[in-house]
């Protein structure tokens, strides 16, 4: 379990939501709470909160898991900062809920005129007032940010009544955020690390810049001779490096081995040095990286 900023707890692994579609998300679901998986990070976005809720529900009646026991997270979309109560109420409408457990803004930009992205003019002030008046009402209880770098959290605690329980930032051996994380850290915000494997998968997700296309963890020959040592997959020994730095993290999982071998992350524990030499794999590289995309052109402000 990891300790948040506002001092409630949440499991340390979890599992990731995005990029699995409506058919298939609900028996993944339903497979990781059987493998003993609490903690789900869901996003409107992601377009599948529906049949997510379905399947967490059914779950629940069939006495495999009790609301209490599970850690649900949902976000805030940019084109809803707006109207943050219609979101989360549709999002949880979706999920079949009465709360989730952390509520995250996705990307706490300031304005966007985009295209698809066209949004009203909201400061990041109202945006997180709204939220501490959503968790004022019990509809979320903790509530935290996404993509938020060093400045724009200085400027959130200019304003917050409560301070955001987390930051969610893209971070993986090949972008270890070594500087924003221990600013973090310092200031008791603790990281969720998204995209924590970074396998080539990702780079083929249409985000990543050409030079990153051709990264692969996985066939990294320092993670390939930890595995070696440790007698662990190549995986376990990245998701183990996360944990020895108190990340909290939820890979994107469908095979049906990925949930069993994820949770033999905690049988080890690499060793400090170890841990170094796989930070020294660092390369700045941000996989989910939109710079290309116009829609996106708060890039700036991304953590
Ligand atoms: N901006 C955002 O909001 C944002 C962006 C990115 C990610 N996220 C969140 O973070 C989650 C994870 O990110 P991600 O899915 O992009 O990246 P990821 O978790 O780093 O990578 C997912 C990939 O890792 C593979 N994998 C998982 N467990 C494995 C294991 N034990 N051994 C070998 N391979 C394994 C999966 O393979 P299989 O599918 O074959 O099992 C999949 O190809 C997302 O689902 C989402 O919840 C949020």
């Amino acid at each position: 379990m990891r300790t948040l900023a506002d001092g409630r707890e949440m499991p340390a692994f979890g599992m990731g939501t995005l990029n699995l579609s409506e058919n298939e998300v609900g028996e993944l679901v339903r497979l990781a709470i059987q493998h003993g998986y609490r903690l789900f990070d869901t996003s409107p976005v992601y377009g599948n909160e529906r049949a997510i809720g379905n399947a967490l529900m059914e779950c629940m009646q069939h006495g495999l898991v009790k609301r209490e026991e599970l850690f649900i997270v949902s976000k805030l979309w940019i084109t809803d900062r707006n109207n943050a109560e219609d979101a989360l109420k549709q999002s949880l409408k979706n999920l079949r809920l009465d709360h989730v457990d952390l509520y995250l803004v996705h990307y706490m930009t300031p304005d966007i005129v985009k295209d698809s992205l066209m949004v009203e003019r909201v400061s990041m002030q109202e945006v997180w007032s709204q939220l501490e008046h959503l968790r004022e009402r019990g509809l979320v209880r903790s509530i935290g940010v996404m993509n938020c770098p060093v400045i724009m959290y200085l400027e959130i605690l200019t304003f917050c009544h409560k301070k955001p329980a987390l930051n969610c930032i893209e971070c993986h051996p090949y972008f270890t955020q070594e500087e924003a994380i221990c600013f973090f850290k310092k200031f008791g915000c603790p990281i969720a690390a998204y995209a924590p494997i970074a396998p080539s998968e990702n780079a083929k997700f249409g985000c990543a810049s050409e030079k990153l296309k051709n990264l692969d963890l996985m066939k990294e020959p320092l993670i390939r001779e930890l595995g070696q040592k440790y007698q662990k997959t190549e995986a376990q020994i990245i998701l183990n490096w996360h944990m020895r730095q108190d990340h909290i993290v939820f890979p994107g999982m469908r095979a049906k081995e990925h949930f069993e071998k994820a949770i033999e992350i905690f049988e080890f524990e690499l060793s400090k040095e170890d841990v170094e030499r796989i930070n020294k794999l660092n390369k700045d590289a941000r996989f989910y990286d939109r710079i290309q995309d116009e829609n996106y052109s708060f890039i700036p402000y991304w953590a």
